[in-house]
């Protein structure tokens, strides 16, 4: 699959993310100063402790992108790296994707991810041609289940209790959303 570098919205682009260290610090330093803002959702943040272990994401999503499999975006604001938005689990044979996104705290509330989950479906729907996108999110989670609403993603179901939260300490409730290129 064949991934465009940079991709643009009305106020934001999106970068596609490569290892390199200073884009590491950059990200490090986002993730650092979001910990209760990111820990709530997502289990790596307590495994990010130093600029080597964003350093080892970005290795590991190109090795995951040479291969077809993912693709990782910074997304920036007036060139600032603001948050990521990634497509992964690509199922080439079944054309279809998985988004996953975040956005630091201080620039939440302004539409930007809206913006970018649309930047890159494009992206996904034209260029790249798949059928089929997936968003997840913890039921608990209403800013991004407000997100995937408002860009138009269609509610499929609950997957209940289906993975433990450290963070809440109990099972979480998954949302799952999709969007077809039928409905796009
Ligand atoms: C979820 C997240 C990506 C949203 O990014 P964002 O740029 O703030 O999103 P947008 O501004 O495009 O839209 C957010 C919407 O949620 C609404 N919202 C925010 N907090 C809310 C809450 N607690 N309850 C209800 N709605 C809420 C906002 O008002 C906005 O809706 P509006 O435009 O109708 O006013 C951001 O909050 C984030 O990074 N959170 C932590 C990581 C995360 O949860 N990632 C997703 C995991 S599935």
């Amino acid at each position: 699959m064949e991934f465009t570098d940079e991709l643009y919205g009305d106020r934001l682009i999106l970068k596609r993310n490569v290892p390199d260290i200073e884009l590491a610090k950059k990200i490090f330093e986002i993730v650092d100063s979001n910990r209760e803002h990111l820990g709530k959702w997502f289990p790596w943040e307590k495994l990010t402790l130093k600029i080597e272990d964003t350093m080892k994401y970005l290795f590991d999503t190109e090795k995951k992108t040479e291969e077809g499999e993912e693709v990782g975006y910074g997304i920036y604001l007036n060139n600032e790296y603001i948050g990521n938005i990634d497509l992964f689990e690509l199922d080439e044979k079944g054309k279809s994707g998985k988004i996953g996104y975040w956005i630091s705290s201080k620039f939440s509330g302004n539409g930007y991810m809206t913006e970018a989950v649309k930047i890159l479906e494009k992206e996904i729907f034209k260029k790249l041609g798949l059928n089929r996108i997936q968003i997840k999110c913890d039921e608990r989670n209403k800013a991004s289940k407000k997100v995937i609403e408002k860009c138009g993603y269609v509610f499929e179901g609950k997957s209940r209790e289906d993975e433990y939260s450290e963070h809440f300490k109990d099972f979480r409730n998954t949302l799952i959303f999709s969007k077809l290129k039928s409905e796009y």
